[in-house]
């Protein structure tokens, strides 16, 4: 495994579509297990290929200590509504107020091209919503209601995706 750069808003790369997975091979496994890596590094909840520059469909989560790697995922399902902060580790320096559906279900394919579906609540649906939307060109701070500013810089609870 290795480290990837996380790249920051002010890159382009972040607001293009993109591409869907084709072959289930090592370099998307490299790809995966990088990922990974920079997460966890960057102490985020989620990351998606855009992130470290790479414009293909490819996800990963770690909520509720469940890690998931999704390729060629597409919400199926949204219901409910939940309003909460988030944040972004392509995003320095600003988390905000965001709706939410409150559930997701989710279609994608493992790392080997075995389709599955997942459903997620709370923070899981807020995560799935928030690094889909990273393959759509889409941040959070399109759809930020409100930023969110703590009165301690240290106390800052929210999550990085
Ligand atoms: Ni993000």
């Amino acid at each position: 495994m290795a480290l990837r750069n996380i790249i920051y808003s002010d890159n382009e790369l972040l607001r293009k579509i993109s591409k869907p997975v084709v072959e289930y091979n090592e370099r998307l496994w490299q790809l995966l297990d990088d990922m990974k890596e920079t997460m966890i590094k960057g102490d985020g909840v989620g990351l998606a290929a855009p992130q470290v520059g790479v414009l293909k469909r490819v996800v990963i989560v770690d909520v509720n200590n469940m890690f998931l790697e999704l390729v060629n995922p597409e919400i199926i399902k949204a219901e409910g509504n939940q309003y909460n902060v988030e944040g972004c580790l392509s995003v320095k320096g600003i988390s905000g107020y965001c709706n939410r559906p409150l559930n997701v279900t989710v279609k994608a394919f493992d790392r080997f091209g075995k389709p599955f579906m997942i459903s997620g609540t709370d923070l899981l649906a807020v995560c799935l919503c928030h690094e889909i939307d990273h393959l759509n060109g889409k941040l959070f701070t399109d759809i930020m209601v409100e930023e969110y500013k703590p009165k301690n810089k240290n106390n800052n609870q929210n999550s990085k995706k």
